[in-house]
């Protein structure tokens, strides 16, 4: 299998065709963007460090029965994944309140939801991702309904594999954003990435607001001590699986 053409290059992964048109090759790379790439720097192993929970995460959640793009890990910063079309939605699960929820909502960061809360923004970096309504959402049709309902059946499913796993790391699964893809077959199927960049994962050993953030609130907010995080999350992962 060899890489051809760059098919598209995201703010922390390329995507490369493969001799296979129904594979393609994802690579993670160290860059870190924040704030719709206001910000910008690098984490140091981040590729490797993310691939390799990705990985994990998506094996588990495949032996759980949910439908995902992972075919395998090909090098320690690269995996093939089915070839899908992303629904420019990315959606959102949250357990507890952080980021643009309190931000939003004035809600005090560390609430326990009374149940999950799925949200969908449109993702879109020229419109900063915004929220979207259901109405909105079937307005531009970014969804059907069938998928809508699907998504949020998918979205909580995932959300109660991932919050059960992360507990047993000693980690709180705060929040998490997901992208989901559309096969040739037309299989609607989790994509992109599962890792630090993409969730909110608090140290339940610590009970300081700074010190037990373990995932991009880090980078976000300077709060250093980025790429020992990260690590640190890997490590839990692979004690644990
Ligand atoms: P938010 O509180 O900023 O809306 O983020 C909610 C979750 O989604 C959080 O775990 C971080 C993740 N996320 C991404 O993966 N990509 C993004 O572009 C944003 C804004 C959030
Ligand atoms: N990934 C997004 C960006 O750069 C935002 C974020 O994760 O905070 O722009």
């Amino acid at each position: 299998m060899s890489a051809h053409q760059k098919l598209y290059e995201g703010k922390a992964k390329i995507l490369y065709t493969t001799d296979d048109p129904e594979i393609l090759l994802t690579h993670f790379k160290d860059d870190a963007t924040a704030f719709n790439a206001q910000k910008r720097g690098q984490i140091e192993k981040k590729g490797e460090i993310n691939c390799a929970i990705a990985t994990h995460l998506f094996k588990l959640l495949e032996d759980s029965g949910i439908p995902t793009h992972f075919i395998d890990q090909v090098a320690p910063n690269q995996m093939r994944v089915k070839s899908v079309k992303i629904l420019a939605l990315e959606v959102v699960v949250r357990n507890i309140a952080a980021g643009s929820l309190c931000q939003q909502t004035g809600l005090p960061v560390g609430k326990v939801l009374p149940t999950p809360l799925v949200e969908f923004y449109f993702k879109n970096d020229s419109l900063g991702d915004p929220l979207l309504t259901r109405d909105r959402l079937f307005l531009m049709e970014l969804a059907t309904p069938e998928q809508l309902n699907q998504l949020i059946d998918q979205a909580l499913q995932i959300n109660t594999i991932l919050t059960a796993f992360f507990n047993r790391c000693q980690i709180t699964l705060v929040d998490f954003k997901l992208e989901f893809g559309i096969t040739a077959t037309g299989q609607l199927i989790l994509a992109d990435e599962i890792s630090p960049d993409t969730c909110r994962l608090w140290n339940q050993a610590e009970t300081d607001p700074d010190r037990r953030v373990m995932d991009k609130d880090r980078f976000r907010r300077d709060l250093g001590n980025v790429e020992d995080a990260y690590q640190q999350v890997l490590e839990r992962v692979l004690a644990t699986l």
